[in-house]
């Protein structure tokens, strides 16, 4: 696994993240733990969560596990790893309990650091772009966090490109911390990123760990039409619905039949292709990928041994050249 530059900074993490978001609901403690094994034996050192995991919990159930379940597996491996996680969701019922304002981060970070147990993050990042807080507010509020010596990094997620503009500008001009990395949705069917973000980072050296390389699994073939199986990501919990919105479609069916031939010739599997795919553009730091069993991120992992050959990159592109366009509501 090659470490690569992390945005303008001087640090250097995995060409792969891994994501948490099952861990503690869809996958359990063991084999959560097993999963971190694995991704840590194959040279993975930076990890993803955020403080509203696990997904697909109900409401007011399980808040905060996933922290918890990591902060049991890194006593020993803390030094070893670069370890990001996030706010913003409501993690409480106050008014307060939620976004980028001064008194949510600042309890929140706290929270995180017990969850996790440990003194510090490496990154932490805005889940979403907050429409009700000044920048100001919410970039001062993290340079504090950052002087105070429990961060090292501050990163934003989901936010279009126009919203990182803006607060790179506002840092710039208040001499505040800047955020680092962004941490947008991108894979072989969802490439709207590469318009209008994706060039802003490459202009401003932010690092880019592009999050749902497998589309939550769709890539991988695995998943027929008609109605999804028991217990995976278009079946299982309170994000299902969200996912069979965002990829249960004939249209996207029909691209991964397309590619099953495309993959043979690569000569790689349906997950590692989507997941080369994205590791294949040069805008993209470290995508961030996902499991609910050790054996799906051995799979996954054949992609960094490797490269895209660029020829297939190409015929991919062209084949997807219409999920450019399509955007999300914020
Ligand atoms: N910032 C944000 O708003 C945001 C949003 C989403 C995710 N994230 C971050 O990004 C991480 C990754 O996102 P993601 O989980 O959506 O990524 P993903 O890599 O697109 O999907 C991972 C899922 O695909 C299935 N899968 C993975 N490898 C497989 C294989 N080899 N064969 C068959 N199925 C396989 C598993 O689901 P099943 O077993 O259920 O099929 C797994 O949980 C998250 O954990 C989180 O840290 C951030």
């Amino acid at each position: 696994m090659k470490n690569v530059k992390f945005g303008r900074t001087g640090i250097r993490v995995s060409e792969l993240c891994l994501g948490t978001m099952t861990f503690g609901l869809q996958a359990d403690e063991a084999t959560s733990h097993a999963i971190m094994d694995t991704a840590f034996d194959a040279g993975i050192n930076f990890i993803d969560t955020a403080d509203m995991y696990p997904s697909g919990r109900k409401m007011d159930e399980h808040i905060g596990a996933t922290e918890e379940v990591i902060g049991r597996w890194l006593p020993g491996k803390r030094d070893h790893v670069f370890l990001a996680s996030k706010f913003f969701f409501p993690m409480g019922t106050s008014p307060w309990d939620g976004g980028g304002n001064r008194k949510h981060i600042m309890a929140s970070i706290d929270n995180s650091l017990r969850r996790l147990d440990t003194d510090y993050l490496d990154l932490y990042q805005i889940h979403m772009f907050d429409r009700h807080t000044p920048l100001d507010e919410t970039l001062g509020a993290l340079d504090d966090v950052v002087k105070s010596g429990k961060v090292r990094y501050v990163g934003c997620s989901n936010h279009d490109a126009w919203h990182l503009a803006r607060a790179i500008g506002r840092s710039e001009t208040l001499g505040l911390v800047r955020y680092e990395s962004v941490q947008p949705r991108y894979n072989i069917l969802f490439r709207n990123i590469e318009r209008e973000l994706l060039p802003l980072c490459a202009h401003d050296d932010v690092a880019v760990i592009s999050y749902n390389p497998l589309a939550g699994g769709f890539l991988t073939g695995k998943h027929g039409r008609g109605e999804p199986d028991a217990n995976n990501r278009f079946s299982f919990g309170t994000a299902a619905e969200r996912y069979r919105e965002r990829y249960w479609a004939e249209d996207k069916f029909d691209i991964v039949e397309q590619l099953r031939p495309i993959a043979d010739e690569a000569g790689l599997s349906m997950a590692a292709l989507a997941l080369a795919w994205v590791l294949a553009n040069p805008h993209i730091t470290s995508p961030i990928v996902g499991a609910s069993k050790p054996e799906q991120l051995v799979d996954s992992l054949a992609a960094v041994d490797k490269p895209l050959d660029p020829e297939i990159k190409a015929k991919i592109d062209d084949l997807t050249a219409h999920y450019r366009t399509v955007d999300v509501e914020r």
